[in-house]
């Protein structure tokens, strides 16, 4: 029997000990013995519940313990998680987490601390949910050069821009919708401002390009801007306004960006709604591939925490997760990635069209019936170019990316 941890009760936790009793026996046939949670640790009290049985308060009960051989880490947050992650692993203990803020900031030290002492820390569901992308690109895909991955990395924004899309509705009224269902983070800042979607994205770089990704490098922004208007603009354009997470290999250097961009329909990312996450990856090999499925929510992330547990019950003693290079991967700067940009403009397109032609270059106009504006697309461009231009026309409303 192999006896497990879980820290912190919430959303994931509690998700983690029901998978693991509905699916006790197949498990246990899949990890070659019974996986059993001995200690379930919160700082609240679950007075009737079932939990009550194994939960404690300190967490020296189960870093002292030394039948406890897996630790199942779904507090989220830095500290303490980072702190008893650490703790774990230095006491021979494997890891398993869902906690894409401390992967990202420490997964680096993590992974080889874990090495040293033999043991595991793994973090499947730290990005996509229930999809399965950190084993794939550590393991099935490790024959190619991974020059591209794009994904819509979180459930909250692409349940909320879906909902804008096909109802028309109000970003605030869809937020409170995806916090009621779980999706959205305690804080939503994090879902909104696409900084979870940054943390998973250098997560998934750190491994395909395997030289560290530093988040904070990474030029973020979120879908708080987006309107209802954008999304009239996107229908009569036959494309969506995705928040894509991307980063991609060209020549020698790498680029890498989260933002709203505008898909097509013959992009495989247009048609994925809702809380629905799919990661694109293109290999030099491989050609393209896409994960897809449910990457948010209870059951779904539980559900690759315990695949992860399973692994480590079947490798206690043994370190099966690739370190990433602590060489850090130098990023291009964000004025030198080119895009197509679609730009709305105050003012009618009888009277400005011709003067958005002359600092553009040759555009395409957009109509969508907004009133008192018009919408064009520009030609590729690099994202300083477009700011130079951007500034020589008055009464510019806004500029969304558009996937080339
Ligand atoms: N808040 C996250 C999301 C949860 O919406 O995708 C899963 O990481």
């Amino acid at each position: 029997m192999v006896q497990a941890a879980v820290l912190g009760y919430g959303t994931v936790g509690s998700g983690v000990v029901e998978v693991l009793e509905t699916n006790r026996e197949s498990i246990a046939k899949k990890a070659g013995e019974e996986i059993r949670i001995k200690y379930v640790l919160d700082l609240k009290d679950f007075p009737g519940q079932p939990v009550e049985k194994v939960l404690v308060h300190d967490y020296e009960t189960i870093v002292n313990d030394p039948e406890i051989q897996v630790v199942v880490e779904v507090m989220g947050g830095v500290e303490p998680a980072y702190t008893f992650t650490k703790r774990a692993l230095e006491a021979g203990k494997c890891v398993c987490t869902s906690n894409k803020e401390l992967v990202a900031r420490h997964g680096l030290e993590l992974l080889e601390l874990a090495k040293e002492k033999n043991v595991n820390y793994m973090f499947e569901a730290s990005c996509g949910g229930g999809i399965p992308i950190i084993r794939p690109l550590t393991s099935s895909l490790t024959a190619d050069e991974i020059d591209e991955i794009s994904g819509i990395l979180n459930g909250t924004t692409n349940y909320i821009l879906t909902e804008m899309a096909e109802k028309y509705a109000d970003f605030q009224e869809v937020l409170k919708e995806a916090q009621e269902k779980g999706y959205a983070e305690r804080n939503p800042e994090a879902d909104v401002e696409g900084c979870d979607a940054c943390r998973k994205i250098a997560i998934l770089s750190s491994l395909a390009y395997g030289a560290h990704v530093n988040y904070e490098n990474i030029y973020t922004e979120g879908i708080t801007k987006i309107t209802v208007e954008d999304m009239k603009y996107a229908a009569a354009m036959d494309k969506s306004v995705k928040l894509l997470a991307t980063s991609k290999r060209e020549g020698d250097k790498f680029s890498a960006m989260v933002c709203p961009v505008l898909v097509g329909r013959d992009n495989p990312l247009y048609s994925v709604s809702g809380v629905f996450n799919a990661i694109f990856v293109h290999g030099n090999m491989l050609g393209d591939a896409m994960f897809y499925g449910s990457g948010a929510g209870k059951l779904p992330t539980a559900s690759a925490v315990v695949g992860d547990v399973v692994d480590c019950a079947k490798h206690l003693h043994e370190n099966i997760m690739p370190a990433w290079s602590s060489k850090e991967l130098e990023l291009l700067d964000r004025k030198e990635i080119t895009h197509r940009f679609f730009v709305r403009v105050k003012g009618s397109a009888s009277e400005k069209l011709e003067q958005a032609k002359a600092v553009f270059g040759d555009v395409r106009l957009v109509e969508a019936g907004v009133t008192g504006e018009f919408g064009f697309v520009t030609e590729l461009m690099s994202e300083g170019e477009f700011e130079e231009k951007a500034e020589k026309l008055p009464g510019m409303i806004s500029r969304i990316r558009v996937r080339a």
